[in-house]
């Protein structure tokens, strides 16, 4: 059964792309088949896979007019473990899905019943080509973060210092539980510490008290190693060992089991 992993926040710039691309590298250099979707119109999950496309196909596959084949791109760069991974690539055209949406209502009301379930429909059309799918979430709860929590068999949410409060991610918590109750009742979540500092007090304290409410996995430090992947389109594993990020990243994907 392929896995699928949504990398979530409402907030915007807490390390999501961060960690889908950390993600999608590390379990396709693994030798797993891996499919990322980059639901964010801002596309960088995309273009740091080597991906760039003029306009993304997104809304037409959701619809049913285009095939999986159509929207999905081998990723590019020089390392090997591109050849197991795939990415089904976002443009700023996605920001119209919402209209879309609308005016292909009756279409999608006869294929999935709600368009919630779209994403989840033409997930399952790939028959377990991939072991893995890591979906990329634009931060704001939309049609995008709530098709990709429906499709999901587990969600990933970075969260940083001045968000470990149970008020700061109530929003997005509230809506996982409707979710989690209506449409997908085995879904699974972790809250992961983003851009850490622990040398703050503050922070430490904060991190304490929300692991008494939640799950909180081990968290990743800030650190330049982090940009540095990014711009190199390096994933952090092909670092040196000195590097703080690989260790992070390695002692993160052990503890959720992700290996
Ligand atoms: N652990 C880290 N250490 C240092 N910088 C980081 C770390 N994680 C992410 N960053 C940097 O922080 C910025 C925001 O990260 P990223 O783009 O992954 O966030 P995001 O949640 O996807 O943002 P958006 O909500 O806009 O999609 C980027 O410049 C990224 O390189
Ligand atoms: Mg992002």
């Amino acid at each position: 059964m392929t896995k699928v992993i949504t990398i979530a926040n409402n907030k915007g710039g807490v390390g999501k792309t961060m960690q889908a691309y950390q993600l999608a590298t590390h379990l396709a250099h693994k030798g797993n088949k891996v499919l990322a979707i980059d639901l964010d119109s801002q596309a960088n999950l995309s273009s740091t896979l080597g991906v760039d496309v003029r306009r993304t196909l997104i809304p037409e596959w959701l619809i049913g007019d285009v095939d999986a084949e159509d929207v999905i791109c081998p990723s590019e760069g020089k390392y090997d473990f591109h050849k197991n991974l795939d990415v089904i690539p976002a443009s700023r055209h996605l920001a119209n899905l919402a209209k879309l949406l609308i005016l292909s209502e009756a279409e999608v009301r006869k294929t999935a019943g709600r368009k919630e379930r779209l994403l989840k429909m033409r997930i399952e059309k790939l028959a377990n080509k991939y072991d893995y799918i890591v979906i990329d979430t634009p931060p704001m709860l939309g049609d995008e973060l709530i098709m990709a929590l429906v499709a999901s068999t587990r969600v990933l949410i970075p969260t940083q210092a001045q968000d470990y409060s149970i008020d700061g991610l109530e929003e997005l918590m509230d809506t996982f539980e409707i979710i989690k109750e209506s449409e997908n009742p085995s879904l699974d979540f972790n809250i992961i510490p983003s851009m850490v500092n622990m040398r703050r007090k503050l922070e430490k304290q904060r991190l304490e008290e929300l692991s008494q409410s939640f799950s909180v996995s081990a968290g990743v430090r800030n650190l330049v190693d982090m940009q540095e992947s990014i711009s190199a389109k390096k994933p952090v594993f092909m670092m040196g060992k000195n590097s703080k990020g690989k260790q992070d990243y390695a002692n993160l994907w052990t503890s959720l089991g992700l290996n």
